[in-house]
């Protein structure tokens, strides 16, 4: 090619490139509800439940809806096309996590698998785990958790009611033997109550936009001792436990095996299973190893606490799974794993858990790393992509009567396309999908079997004996900041009412006096003295207070709202008795008669002398004899009503002009 074709098809591919570009920035962005600029949809943000919501959005506006979140774009995807399309057919571009400066770099949590970019560490630490699940170990693995649940039963028959604190312990238990050889008494015990606290710590601040610090990341650089970087602090004593997690428990199963003590496990394994091991391949190590417990304890949780849920609101369905095992395992012995494909019923039972309650409705949050054209759509670099798992599980055109527990519809299927398998949408999507599922359908298979052998449940009755009904309430891994608007919002606007009126005010008089001829003030300088000041300051803590708030960027700011808003207030109401003590001071002077009040331009706030007196009026008023005082409360107070403009008579001379130049410094 000479270098003239060259340069021609080089101009050529530079169209080409500029016209897709072009086309692509045209393209509009999937539809969703209409949102506020900037903040775009976070009002519209339920608090609980958010993927019901979206769910019903999606009725409106598709199954790839977009939201907008003080500038973050979100991407809702509900329905299994559009997974399937995006997370998994797409999912080199689709298999990030959205950065969460709270979360994942100042707690450390993005060294943990779930929360781990896309890239190097996630895929090495993901390989450790993946192979240490893989079905090769499951018989071994099996023997434990038949062994820690055989363990269980005796102490729910003990103390029924701590059931939960019960299925708990029995996790924590089988977590640990498996990943540390570690034998967990109750939930005293050290290594447990680490791993609870970190899992508490998780969830505070896993709701996505629960820190200002994950919508203004640069926040992360304040100093500690910076009003409202409470955030910070709690950021690094959270981190301290997660550094603990992964570091303590990994650190005892070397020691064991330097000193040939260790019990099998996941992490002996992996300490074994390399010479001359680099201080890179150890952290991998216990990233690896962590990740098992923050990912598989509370999720194991539950959804064995939606199972005994689902028992005590379908005995019929509880009675049919019980008869089940009854015909298969004879008396004296407990179901084991080598029973499963032998019970049907208790499957389908298993896979409508699953459905009915998925543990994390929402999946996780991907986040995609590429512009990308969907549908005829722009879905933006950067967005995070939500696959609302519920939506899907729960759509009746799928799932007929899809908020109640029916396990034949797994068995006697007519139609193909109706009740699908739905662990595919309990799981997660893509290259990010749950790596722990035969582990965690295993533990709840066995717990199942066993509890329902050898236990009836049913609803709890209070002392009068009337049953209890149980909430069937779910918060779910994701939600939405829990806000009461209503408080800020009508303080917003009562403020803004307030500054709206004053200025228009302000404007009015400044016309008034350049209509007399005269020079005043500029607007600026009258804005700063007709008090509206104070009302901006109140209204941007205010704002600002609602967006910490929002993002629960800890309490600072409302208890510096608190401190302030009197303060503010009470300098204001000072001011006002400042200018009124000043003007009377100028009524005796030339200057005052030369520029004085307009008769029906209102110029002062004034109060219902009948309630709290006239606030404007000068202190010595007060104490001024009763002839004096009966003056001043005989004064007009509403200026539009008095016919001299509702300034005293022997106070001031009215003239046309508004005095304008008082002094607002208060001598008070
Ligand atoms: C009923 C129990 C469980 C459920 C419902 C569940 C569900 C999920 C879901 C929805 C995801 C997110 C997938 C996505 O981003 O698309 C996930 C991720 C993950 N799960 Fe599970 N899980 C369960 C138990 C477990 C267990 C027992 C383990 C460990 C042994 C585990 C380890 C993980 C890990 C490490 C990830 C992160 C994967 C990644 O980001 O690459 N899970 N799980």
């Amino acid at each position: 090619m000479t270098g003239y074709g060259a340069l021609l098809v080089l101009c050529l591919a530079a169209v080409a490139l500029y016209r897709i570009l072009r086309h692509r920035s045209q393209l509009p962005l999937p539809p969703g509800p209409p949102g506020l600029p900037y903040i775009g949809n976070a009002l519209q943000m339920p608090a609980d439940q958010s993927w019901k919501a979206f769910t019903q959005w999606a009725q409106v506006y598709g199954d790839v809806m977009h939201l907008s979140v003080m500038g973050r774009d979100f991407v809702v995807l509900s329905s299994p096309e559009a997974v399937s399309d995006l997370l998994e057919k797409r999912s080199a571009i689709y298999s990030d996590r959205p950065v969460m400066p709270m979360l994942g770099e100042m707690m450390g949590y993005n060294q943990l698998i779930p929360l781990s970019p896309y890239g190097a560490h996630h895929r090495d630490c993901r390989k450790l785990l993946v192979s240490g699940l893989s079905p090769r170990n499951e018989p071994e693995y099996n023997m434990v958790q038949a062994a820690k649940t055989l363990e269980y039963l005796p102490k729910i028959l003990a103390d029924s009611k701590r059931f939960r604190s019960h299925i708990r312990c029995l996790v924590a238990s089988t977590v640990f033997q498996i990943t540390h050889g570690y034998g967990v008494a109750n939930l005293d015990d050290p290594m447990t109550q680490l791993a609870e606290q970190t899992n508490d710590d998780f969830s505070r601040a896993a709701t996505p936009g629960a820190f200002l610090v994950d919508a203004f990341p640069i926040l992360q650089y304040v100093p500690d001792w910076f009003p409202g970087a409470g955030f910070k602090r709690k950021a690094k004593e959270w981190r301290k436990s997660s550094d603990k997690l992964r570091n303590e428990p990994y650190e005892m199963v070397e020691q064991q095996v330097i000193e040939g003590t260790a019990s099998p496990s996941f992490t002996a394994d992996l300490i074994r299973s390399k010479e001359g091991i680099t201080p890179e391949d150890q952290y991998i190590q216990k990233c690896a190893s962590a990740s098992f417990y923050v990912a598989g304890a509370d999720t194991t949780v539950s959804a064995m606490e939606s199972f005994f849920l689902a028992m005590s609101l379908y005995p019929e369905v509880q009675k049919k799974a019980q008869e089940e095992i009854d015909s298969l395992v004879e008396p004296g012995r407990l179901p084991n794993f080598s029973d499963r494909s032998k019970l049907p019923y208790l499957d389908a039972l298993l896979k409508e858990i699953h459905r009915w309650n998925p543990v994390a409705p929402l999946a996780l949050p991907h986040r995609v790393t590429e512009n990308d054209i969907y549908r005829g759509y722009r879905i933006p670099a950067g967005a995070t992509i939500l696959a609302n798992s519920w939506a899907i599980l729960h759509d009746p055109a799928r799932y007929p009567s899809p908020f109640d527990v029916i396990p034949e519809r797994y068995l006697s299927k007519t139609n193909e396309h109706l009740n699908p398998d739905p662990r595919p949408f309990e799981f997660g999507y893509g290259r990010r999908v749950c790596p722990g599922q035969l582990f965690a359908e295993d533990s709840l298979f066995i717990f199942a079997a066993m509890v329902l052998s050898t236990f009836n449940i049913s609803k709890a009755s209070n002392p009068d004996g009337k049953t209890i009904e149980p909430e069937v309430e779910y918060t779910g891994v994701i939600r939405w900041a829990t806000v009461s608007m209503v408080n800020f919002v009508s303080t917003i606007v009562s403020l803004s009412i307030v500054l709206i009126l004053t200025w228009i005010k302000t404007y009015a008089i400044r016309k008034h006096i350049s209509s007399m001829g005269q020079s005043g003030k500029s607007l600026s300088n009258l804005c700063a003295r007709d008090g509206s000041i104070y009302f901006v300051i109140l209204l941007i803590m205010t704002i600002f207070n609602l967006v910490a708030t929002t993002y629960q960027a800890i309490g600072d700011v409302t208890v510096l709202e608190l401190a302030v808003s009197p303060i503010l207030i009470s300098r204001f109401l000072l001011d006002l008795r400042g200018a009124d003590t000043a003007r009377r001071n100028h009524v005796d002077t030339d200057e005052a008669l030369a520029s004085t009040v307009s008769e029906d331009t209102p110029e002062s706030l004034c109060f219902s002398s009948a309630v709290v007196g006239n606030l404007e009026a000068p202190l010595t008023s007060f104490f001024a004899d009763d002839e004096d005082q009966q003056e001043h409360e005989e004064l007009p107070c509403d200026l539009t009503d008095s016919p001299s403009g509702g300034l005293a008579e022997n106070s001031i001379k009215h003239e046309d002009t508004v005095h304008l130049d008082v002094d607002y410094t208060c001598e008070a």
